[in-house]
């Protein structure tokens, strides 16, 4: 999956590269009769297009058909047709949602989804069905672990990944009694989880762990008790419309300059228009960030921004990345996606020339990817270090 190939001459073993990089040959057809076209590819895109994270899930598919656009359209010879879904980020209604993907437009694909509890119903149908799943968010460990499958990939990451790189940050900047606070489901308690696992093991505590249920957003008594419990520092993970209100009130509650703010990056990525001063000074831990620099991302960003007139994200990259492993494993297995251990296999050699820096996937379908320590500053999050180097999530309870 090379747009600029020069770059990666040097690093790519010649097998990973031509696996995943070539786009297949349209099959040869005999003189004089006209060019038969493979059929469409049929893609069920399960995102949120309402609700808090209604902007993480347009941002996916705006990345993903940004890379689509830049294949002219077609990925590993085929052109793409798409059925898309609301899933409301909404676990109670997700398998009737993707079953409506599977069994009424009977998709070859399915790419989703944000919400972790989602993702799992997903990933549910996805073993049980066979249909190829590619998770472009969603951060529940579970998917690339104990529901690990040969037919699940995950363009993102997993929550322990963010989650134990700060918790390594936070320790190293001797900080020593921490307040957590988060939404009660998969993604904040394995976020939590992650950050407490490294924290304690240098020796610092997580004094209080708090929560809200998804979607709520009434943060006051929980900033009061934080306030009243004085910790040196807190970590939180938020996302979407409720990370943009968290940082707020944090701010109005007088807790910001007090105590240091640490997140998860979710909390600061694609919210800081909405969040401005606010958000200032913020840390925060995640494979992506504003000011990589590199040719790869720069390119990357002039195209997203000429294509919608908006800044890119790493919901964004997450979508344009499930696109080009799609491509990859297509054009192993030259558009044939019934051949479905010859794609896993392409995948799982391969290189992934992503916007965030280049990375491989686990023996469990993870990224294997670098956490960049971010800092906000002038409304950007600008990268301060690498806090982990090409960390791969556990994995825990994977058999394939
Ligand atoms: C999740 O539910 O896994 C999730 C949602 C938004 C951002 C990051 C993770």
């Amino acid at each position: 999956m090379t747009m600029h190939r020069s770059l990666l001459k040097p690093l790519f073993a010649a097998a990973a590269v031509a696996a995943i990089g070539a786009t297949a040959p349209a099959p040869a057809q005999p003189a004089g009769q006209p060019t038969k076209q493979p059929a469409k590819l049929k893609v069920g895109l399960m995102l949120p297009y309402t609700g808090t994270y209604a902007a993480l899930g347009t941002a996916i598919e705006n990345g993903f058909r940004l890379y689509l656009a830049e294949q002219g359209g077609r990925l590993g010879g085929r052109e793409i047709e798409f059925s898309k879904v609301d899933d409301e980020s909404d676990p109670a209604k997700a398998t009737d949602n993707v079953n409506k993907l599977v069994k009424r437009d009977n998709v070859d694909v399915l790419v989703g989804s944000v919400h972790s509890g989602v993702a799992m119903a997903m990933a549910r149908v996805a073993r049980d069905s066979g249909t190829l799943l590619i998770v472009p968010n969603a951060g529940a460990g579970a998917i690339t672990g104990a529901m690990c499958a040969p037919n699940i990939f995950r363009s993102s990451f997993t929550m322990w990944q963010s989650g134990y790189a700060m918790g390594d940050v936070v320790a190293q900047k001797g900080h020593k009694k921490v307040v957590t606070i988060t939404w009660k489901y998969a993604a904040g308690d394995e976020s939590v989880g992650g950050f407490k696992e490294a924290l304690e093991k240098r020796g610092g505590k997580v004094q209080k762990e708090l929560t809200l249920p998804f979607p709520n957003v009434e943060f006051q008594a929980l900033l009061t008790e934080i306030a009243a419990s004085k910790p040196d520092a807190v970590y939180t993970f938020f996302a979407g419309g409720g990370a943009v209100k968290f940082v707020k009130d944090y701010a109005a509650a007088g807790l910001k300059g007090k105590i240091p703010l640490y997140g998860a990056g979710f909390l600061t990525d694609g919210t800081l228009e909405a969040q401005g001063a606010d958000a200032e000074g913020v840390w925060t831990t995640l494979h992506y960030a504003d000011a990589l620099g590199t040719p790869r991302d720069n390119a990357f960003r002039l195209a997203y921004v000429k294509a919608y007139k908006l800044q890119p994200d790493v919901y964004a990259v997450q979508g344009y990345d499930a696109a080009q492993m799609l491509a990859g494993g297509l054009a192993a297995v030259k558009g044939d996606i019934g051949r479905k251990a010859e794609f896993a296999a392409a995948l799982r050699k391969a290189t992934i020339d992503s916007p965030r820096g280049r990375f491989t996937l686990s023996a469990s379908h993870n990224p294997v990817q670098d956490i960049y320590l971010r800092q906000v500053g002038a409304k950007e999050n600008k990268v301060v270090g690498v806090a982990a180097k090409s960390l791969a999530d556990p994995g825990r309870g994977c058999r394939m």
